[in-house]
């Protein structure tokens, strides 16, 4: 049996899967997120641990026999989060998330002191990830700067209180903008660009190792019978890669959480940091993710459903099973600024070509539209690192729904794939490397390709009309520096 927990950025997500890879049972537990000003993102750590306890006392009370068998843990969690610690491992501050843009200016600062960050993190410098926020802290909050001991993401942190040891994956290190990619390790280079040291930081695994085991008055509390190994684990996005067996080239997909993304598995580094593509190590030896990221996805949906007072299941069920043409409103989907392809913390959303006989269903679909065009830029900019999209399966919570994946068929011109249960998909793919961190199989043996259950086709002359859409769309974007 095996725990895979996911610490997203709207909740904690646990799943127990047994020895023939069913998820026998699941559990979450919300977060919440300030907003000190617009565009800064916040969670206090603490409310991580108590999430993620619900979550396992949940199942305990529910399949108490079931988490006694536990062998393993993966753990996946949100990117980029800076979580700083003191020298008695407690929180300085409440963690900075990954779609937090305060830190612009420290990420021009930052490529100017060390002109080989896109060399060898083969990422920009980008607010949302974790070095820049450093510099920030360091001018803005001095006496934090100087108390930090111990620099942490998210799951990291959670692996501490579960462990007691401070460790990371090369997947999610790889958002620190710390990592040298190709080899796999720190680069003191980059933790000297923003006053830090290897002290600073965590030991670093890769994602199917394993990492560390789970405290004995823990195992103990959730009925264990023998003390879980915990693996290296995975960022959300490596971590679902894991969760669809997308391990190999040729096996790229989209991921429509609370962020959204397009990421292709590759066996080299295709860094493409001008147009703003990801390099992030993936969760298996050897391979690593490029990625096109857009800040929000189905938080957009989120965003229109708290707009109109309605549920999201309400806000799409009128609108049918495919669009029949393109909406006449336009939406940037930008409401927290955006990474690919524009690296723009300080954009924001826009609604266009609104009109007297505007209806909620016409916002709705511009908003699941305006996400999808957004993803064809992530598509383009992978085009430009060399890797061309065929087809691409979906995963996360906007993959329930079945208009939106016709309307990203269209929009993108390829098949796109569904699977039963695809918003499970960062804490399965987390509780597949527990497993391969116990047992050792081969990689391919566990990371299986899960079952399609329905495929969108484009429709020809929705593709165009949407292509023809698209460089109006593009349009409407205005760089506010
Ligand atoms: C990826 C990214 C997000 C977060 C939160 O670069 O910032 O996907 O991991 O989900």
């Amino acid at each position: 049996m095996y725990l895979g927990i996911d610490l997203g950025t709207s909740a904690v997500k646990t799943v127990l899967v047994d020895d023939a890879q069913r998820v026998i049972a699941s559990e979450s537990r919300p977060l919440a997120t300030t907003s000190p000003q617009s565009g800064y993102y916040e969670q206090d750590p603490a409310q991580w641990i108590d999430a993620t306890f619900a979550t396992l006392d949940a199942l305990k009370a529910s399949h108490a026999d079931a988490l006694a068998a536990v062998l393993g843990i993966g753990l996946s969690g949100q990117m980029h989060g800076a979580t700083l610690l003191d020298a008695s491992s407690r929180p300085l501050r409440p963690c900075i998330l990954w779609n937090d843009g305060r830190s612009a200016a420290e990420c021009r600062i930052l490529e100017q002191r060390w002109p080989d960050l896109h060399a060898v993190t083969g990422n920009k410098a980008m607010a949302g990830f974790t070095a820049p926020k450093l510099l920030w802290i360091a001018t803005h909050e001095p006496e934090i700067f100087a108390a930090t001991k111990l620099v942490l993401l998210p799951k990291a942190y959670l692996r501490l209180v579960l462990s007691g040891e401070a460790i990371e994956d090369v997947s999610d290190a790889s958002g620190s903008l710390w990592l040298d990619a190709a080899r796999r390790d720190w680069s003191d280079a980059a933790l000297a660009a923003t006053g830090l040291t290897r002290e600073h930081m965590p030991r670093l695994v890769e994602g199917c190792a394993p990492a560390t085991t789970l405290r004995n008055e823990l195992a103990r509390r959730w009925g264990m019978t023998r003390q879980p190994i915990i693996a290296g684990g995975a960022g959300d996005n490596p971590a679902g890669a894991v969760g669809i067996g997308a391990i190999a080239p040729g096996t790229a997909f989209i991921s429509l959480g609370t962020s959204g993304a397009l990421l292709a598995p590759t066996n080299r580094i295709a860094a493409n940091p001008d147009r703003v593509v990801h390099t992030f190590c993936h969760a298996i030896p050897a391979m690593w993710i490029q990625a096109g990221a857009i800040l929000s996805a189905a938080s957009c949906l989120a965003w229109a459903a708290r707009l109109f007072g309605v549920t999201e299941a309400e806000l799409l069920a009128p609108l049918g099973a495919r669009p029949q043409a393109p909406s006449p409103v336009s939406f940037l989907p930008y409401l927290a600024g955006e990474r690919t392809p524009h690296d723009d913390p300080a954009v924001r959303g826009m609604l266009n070509g609104l009109s007297h006989g505007t209806d909620r269903g016409m916002i709705v679909q511009a908003v699941l539209e305006g996400v999808a065009f957004a993803l064809a830029d992530c598509r383009d900019a992978l085009a430009d690192a060399g890797i061309a999209l065929a087809e691409a399966d979906v995963i996360g919570g906007g993959s329930r729904s079945p208009y939106w994946l016709a309307v990203l068929a269209n929009v993108l011109n390829v098949p796109i794939h569904r699977f039963a249960g695809g918003e499970t998909g960062a804490a399965f793919g987390a509780a597949r490397l527990g497993r391969l961190a116990v047992t050792g199989e081969a990689i391919t043996a566990v990371c299986t390709r899960p079952q399609r259950v329905e495929t969108f086709e484009p429709d020809a002359g929705l593709a165009d009309a949407y292509a023809e859409r698209l460089p109006a769309w593009r349009e409407l974007y205005r760089p506010r520096h």
